[in-house]
C-alpha cells in the first residue's frame, strides 16, 4: 500500500484500495513532484465510495432484468385553438408578467456538457449559430434576457452552470464580450461536479499517467451545483421565486415565457415542463409520461414498437409529449430538495472513453469501451407536486444544436431560426422572398434586442420600410 504524509490523501488512497481501484496508482512512483501534486488534488476531489457503488450496481453486479413497465400519457395543456383556451392563456400570461415585473424570475442555463457529438474544443455556447450575424448561442440567450429586463424594467439574474470542460472558456468569453450588455453582477457561473467513468470491469480509467477520466455529473448536477455554490442564497436575497431552466444548445427558446410562468404559478406547481409533439413516431426524443404511476421522462429506446405507434381514439399519437428540457423550478422546491438531501439517481451510458495503454500511451477508442454516469434534471418530477406540462410549437421554441450534420446540425438550426423569423415577417405583412418551391431564399435573422417575439416584431416593424428590414 502506498503511504503518504498528507492525512486526507492517505484516507483517499486507503479508499482506492478498499474499493479495488488501486490500479490508478500504477505510475505513482514515476510521477514528477508537479504531476504527483496534480494527481493528488484530483484523487482528493473524487467521491470514491460513490464510484464503487455505481460500478457495483451498474456494471459488476448488473443484471438486465426487463421489468414490465406500465406506461401512461400525462395530462398536457395543449396549444390553445379555441377562444376559451386562448383566454386562459391570456390570464396565465398576466400572472407570469406580474412575477416578472416583481423581479421574482431568474434564469438557469445549463452549459456544462462536453459537446462530443458536435466535437468542439470550446464551450457549445460560443458556437456562432446566428444565420447572418454569427451571433453565438450565449449571445442569443443573454440578449433575450436583456430585452426582457428592459421590457419589464427589472433585473433578471442568470446563473450559468459550467463544468471543468467549459468553465474557463465560458467566463473568458463573457468577459471578452462585456457580458453582452447585462450587468456582470447579474451573471453567475457555477461549476458542476464531475464523476469518474469506469470500464467494462467497473475500474476507473486513467487517461494520463496522473489523471483519471471524469465527466460532468449530468444536467441533474444543477441541484448539487446550487447547493455547493452560494447560488441559493443569492436567489433568495434577490427575491427570486421561479427559476427558468434551459439548455445552452436550444437556439429557439422563449426565455422566461410569461405564459409558462403564469401556469406554473396558477397551478401551485413546484416544477413545470414544456413539451413538444414528436416530428414523427420514431423520433429519438425523451417522452414525458407516467412509468408505473410515477411521472418521468421515458427514453425513446425504452418504448416498444407498439408503444411508439400507439394511437388515441382520435388517431393522434398516444405517447407524444416530447421533452425539450425547458422547465420552471420553484426556488422553495429546490431548497426543500437540498434540505431533504434527495439524491438523483445516476444513469449509465456506454461511451468511447480515452485511456492509456499498458505502456502509458493515450488511445482514443473507435468503439464504446466504458460507462459514464450522469444524473438528469427531469428525475425531479417524481418529487414535485402539481407538475404543469405545457405543449408548445417546436418551430417556435425548440431547435437544439447537437450534431455536426443531419438532424440538429448547425445547418438545420440556422434554417429553423430563419423559418421562425420569416413567420414573424409574414405576419407583419412583409413579403418573404421564396424560390419556386416556396423555400425561403437565403437566411433571415432578427436581433432579440429588436424583437423578442412575433407580437413585438409586428409592433416594431409597423411603419418601417421594406428596405430597412431587409438591410
Ligand atoms: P447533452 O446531453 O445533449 O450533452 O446536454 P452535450 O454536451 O450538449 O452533447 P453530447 O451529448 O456530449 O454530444 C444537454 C444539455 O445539458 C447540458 C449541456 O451543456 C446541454 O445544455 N449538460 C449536460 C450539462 O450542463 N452538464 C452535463 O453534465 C451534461
Amino acid at each position: 500500500m502506498i503511504k503518504v504524509e498528507d492525512e486526507v490523501l492517505q484516507k483517499q488512497i486507503n479508499l482506492l484500495y478498499e474499493y479495488k481501484q488501486e490500479h490508478v496508482l500504477k505510475w505513482w512512483d514515476q510521477l514528477s513532484i508537479e504531476e504527483g501534486k496534480e494527481f493528488s488534488d484530483q484523487i482528493c476531489s473524487i467521491n470514491i465510495p460513490l464510484v464503487g457503488e455505481l460500478a457495483k450496481k451498474h456494471v459488476i453486479d448488473y443484471e438486465q432484468i426487463i421489468k414490465k413497465k406500465e406506461l401512461a400519457p400525462p395530462e398536457v395543456i395543449s396549444i390553445p385553438k379555441e377562444e376559451k383556451d386562448i383566454e386562459k392563456e391570456g390570464e396565465a400570461k398576466k400572472f407570469g408578467e406580474i412575477a416578472l415585473k416583481n423581479g421574482e424570475v431568474g434564469c438557469f442555463l445549463v452549459a456544462g456538457g462536453q459537446s462530443t457529438r458536435l466535437g468542439l474544443n470550446s464551450p457549445k455556447g460560443t458556437y456562432p449559430i446566428g444565420p447572418i450575424t454569427k451571433r453565438s448561442l450565449y449571445q442569443i440567450h443573454v440578449e433575450k434576457i436583456k430585452a426582457l429586463s428592459e421590457k419589464y424594467d427589472i433585473r433578471i439574474p442568470l446563473y450559468i452552470m459550467t463544468s471543468k470542460y467549459t468553465h474557463e472558456g465560458t467566463i473568458k468569453y463573457f468577459e471578452t464580450n462585456q457580458f453582452f450588455g447585462l450587468p456582470s453582477q447579474d451573471i453567475r457561473f457555477i461549476q458542476q461536479g464531475m464523476v469518474p467513468a469506469v470500464d467494462r470491469q467497473g475500474n476507473m480509467i486513467l487517461d494520463k499517467k496522473n489523471h483519471i477520466f471524469e465527466n460532468p455529473n449530468g444536467h441533474g448536477g444543477t441541484i448539487l451545483a446550487i447547493r455547493d455554490s452560494n447560488a441559493l442564497n443569492d436567489m433568495k436575497q434577490r427575491g427570486i421565486k421561479y427559476l427558468f431552466y434551459f439548455q445552452v444548445d436550444n437556439a429557439l427558446l422563449k426565455i422566461a415565457d410569461p405564459v409558462f410562468i403564469g401556469y406554473h404559478f396558477l397551478n401551485k406547481s413546484q416544477m413545470s415542463a414544456k413539451v413538444v409533439a414528436k416530428k414523427h413516431p420514431e423520433e429519438k426524443i425523451g417522452l414525458v409520461g407516467y412509468v408505473n404511476g410515477k411521472l418521468g421522462v421515458i427514453e425513446y429506446s425504452e418504448l416498444t414498437k407498439e408503444e411508439v405507434y400507439a394511437k388515441n381514439e382520435d388517431g393522434s399519437l398516444k405517447f407524444n409529449a416530447g421533452s425539450p428540457a425547458i422547465h420552471i423550478l420553484s426556488v422553495s422546491f429546490i431548497e426543500n430538495i437540498i434540505f431533504k438531501g434527495t439524491k438523483l439517481k445516476y444513469h449509465k451510458a456506454f461511451k468511447k472513453i480515452p485511456y492509456i495503454s499498458e505502456e502509458g500511451e493515450i488511445i482514443t477508442p473507435s468503439e464504446p469501451n466504458g460507462y459514464k454516469f450522469e444524473t438528469f434534471i427531469f428525475d425531479l418530477f417524481e418529487e414535485a407536486e402539481n407538475v404543469v406540462l405545457m405543449e408548445v410549437n417546436r418551430l417556435e421554441e425548440f431547435s437544439p444544436l447537437k450534431n455536426r450534420e443531419g438532424s440538429d446540425s448547425p445547418q438545420e438550426v440556422k434554417k429553423n431560426l430563419t423559418k421562425l423569423y420569416a413567420s414573424w415577417i409574414k405576419k407583419a405583412n412583409i413579403e418573404v422572398p421564396v424560390d419556386k418551391d416556396g423555400e425561403i431564399l437565403g437566411y433571415i435573422e432578427t436581433s432579440p434586442l429588436f424583437a423578442l417575439d412575433q407580437e413585438d416584431f409586428i409592433q416594431k416593424a409597423e411603419g418601417m420600410s421594406f428596405q430597412r428590414i431587409w438591410r
